[in-house]
């Protein structure tokens, strides 16, 4: 199964790492390339920008700073908004606030053929991955 990762920061870096120990395909998206790279030594590929991250992927996770980086994935030119449709789950996992969240989803819902951002997020794949909660910053292997 295809997983995109968008954020590769303390948390993001280590769960990217954990899907990939998984098993899966996963290909990321951060701000600064370099810690991309660092993902590549661990089996994964690069998307050259949010939205080709999610036309590759069936599920997209994202794992940024605050509320202005979801929204800039999300809403800016080659940001996730311009590849989700029917099909995909975006499932953001960043800290952000109500008006945030809603906005995002909000906006998925209205263009048709779209998912609802959460709604539709089959939890399903996040329980499958193990028996306990598997995409969290947690060295797995310890
Ligand atoms: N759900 C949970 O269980 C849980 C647990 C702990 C933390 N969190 C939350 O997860 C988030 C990430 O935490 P962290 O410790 O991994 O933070 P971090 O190490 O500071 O990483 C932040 C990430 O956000 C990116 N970013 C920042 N501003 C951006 C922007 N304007 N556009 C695009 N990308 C941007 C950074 O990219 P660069 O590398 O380019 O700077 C980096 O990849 C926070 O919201 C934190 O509160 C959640």
């Amino acid at each position: 199964m295809e997983v995109g990762f968008l954020g590769l920061g303390i948390m993001g870096k280590a769960m990217a790492v954990n899907l990939l120990r998984s098993g899966f395909r996963v290909t990321v998206w951060n701000r600064t390339l370099p810690k991309c790279e660092e993902l590549v030594e661990h089996g994964a590929s690069i998307g050259e920008s949010p939205a080709a991250v999610v036309r590759k992927s069936k599920y997209t996770i994202a794992m940024l700073a605050d509320p202005r980086a979801a929204l800039s994935v999300v809403f800016e030119k080659d940001g996730v908004l311009e590849q989700i449709c029917e099909g995909k789950d975006y499932i953001d996992m960043s800290t952000v606030d109500v008006d945030t969240s809603s906005k995002i989803n909000e906006e998925f819902s209205s263009h048709r053929n779209r998912v609802s951002l959460l709604k539709m997020c089959d939890s399903r794949f996040l329980l499958s991955l193990s028996d306990e909660w598997p995409v969290t910053g947690r060295d797995r292997t310890r």
